[in-house]
């Protein structure tokens, strides 16, 4: 297989000269923004990316500035991103590269692997694009193009899938030099062309004579992909408890989803108005009137959140939440969950 796999090195090198978007992270391959980039790019469309790229790199240039950012600055600069872990490892690991590597990311792929939220690809992506080395990066996308290209019947979620395609690509690399447009072309080709759910735009591909998937017109039956576990349903109460212009947030626990981030006051329950009064005496809101407010829904990676909600007009704030005003709601990176309740929360903070 290798050997035929060999065929679509040079092809694709070509059309990736020929065809690359220019993209922010493009413009250089300085390991920082490389990095940044990547762990950006892993859960979100490169559109959205775009503008959250620019703005960190103009807020935070390198890994010193980043090391010492303050958490709430941070946080404002990932809004809106959501899976926040990925934001706090990056600063846990940018503080690590500065003690430890004079702030400049280690070359060697192990010491990548041993950074906070470094996983294979990444450090697979940050070793061939801003070091040049022979490490391929095999996300979704990369998965989806070599199941097609050798009609592989494994399953997508068979995690040894993408270390044997792994190998397969790193047996096939270029000189280096190309290696960085190596990877990129990969990545380039699954999120261009070699497109998911039945929609691959096979006659503009540079390795479709060599797609065993194509050549067959099965492309739809690759990648292989047994449906995974339902997600799990949790239903949400959220309180927007306002009192003299302030609303009162909470902490999410250090652990878990969203965790350590500011939001809403809540409880993991479906609540009617009778128990949201009774839950509210007991968290020391007596209310002087109570409205619900429409249902949300918000889906996270494994859980889907069930929302619902009322305002709360409260004669003080307990202790116990944070009382804030406009601007300091602003300040705060609210998770795009509970930003769903937002435009009431600023509706009741006014009123
Ligand atoms: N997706 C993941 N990494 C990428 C990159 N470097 N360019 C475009 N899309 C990507």
């Amino acid at each position: 297989m290798t050997q035929s796999l060999q065929e679509i090195q040079k092809p694709l090198l070509q059309w990736y000269a020929a065809h690359a978007r220019a993209l922010p992270w493009r413009e250089n391959t300085d390991p920082y923004r490389v990095w940044v980039s990547e762990i950006m790019l892993q859960q979100t469309r490169v559109d959205t990316v775009i503008g959250y790229f620019n703005r960190f790199m103009q807020a935070l240039p390198d890994v010193q500035a980043l090391s010492r950012c303050p958490q709430d600055t941070l946080y404002k600069l990932w809004e809106g991103l959501g899976y926040y872990s990925r934001v706090r490892n990056l600063q846990k690991a940018a503080q690590i590269v500065a003690d430890q590597y004079g702030g400049h990311l280690p070359e060697n792929y192990e010491a990548l692997l041993k950074l906070p939220g470094i996983g294979a690809y990444t450090a697979g992506a940050i070793a061939s694009i801003a070091f040049e080395q022979k490490h391929a990066a095999v996300d979704g996308n990369v998965l989806r193009i070599l199941a097609r290209i050798t009609a592989d019947p494994g399953d997508l979620n068979n995690p040894g899938l993408r270390r044997r395609y792994g190998q397969m690509l790193e047996a096939i690399y270029p000189a280096r030099g190309q290696r960085g447009a190596f990877t990129q072309s990969l990545m380039e080709l699954g999120a261009t062309v070699c497109l998911p759910n039945g929609r691959p735009l096979c006659e503009n591909c540079p390795v479709s004579a060599y797609c065993q998937a194509f050549l067959e017109d099965m492309t739809d039956a690759f990648p292989v992909k047994t449906p995974r576990r339902a997600k799990q349903e949790q239903a949400i109460t959220v309180f927007l408890i306002c009192c003299a212009g302030k609303i009162a947030l909470m902490r999410r626990p250090e652990k878990g989803l969203l965790s350590g981030m500011w939001s809403f006051v809540h409880t993991q329950e479906a609540l009617d108005a009778q128990s949201a009064t009774r839950w509210l005496d007991r968290h020391g809101v007596h209310a002087d009137q109570i409205t619900p407010l429409p249902a949300r829904r918000h889906i996270f990676t494994h859980v889907i959140w069930h929302m619902n909600g009322f305002a709360v007009a409260a004669p003080q704030i307990p202790d116990a939440f944070m009382a804030a005003d406009e601007a300091a709601l602003a300040r705060c990176a609210l998770p795009t969950a509970f930003a769903k309740y937002l435009p009431e929360a600023l509706l009741a903070l006014r009123s």
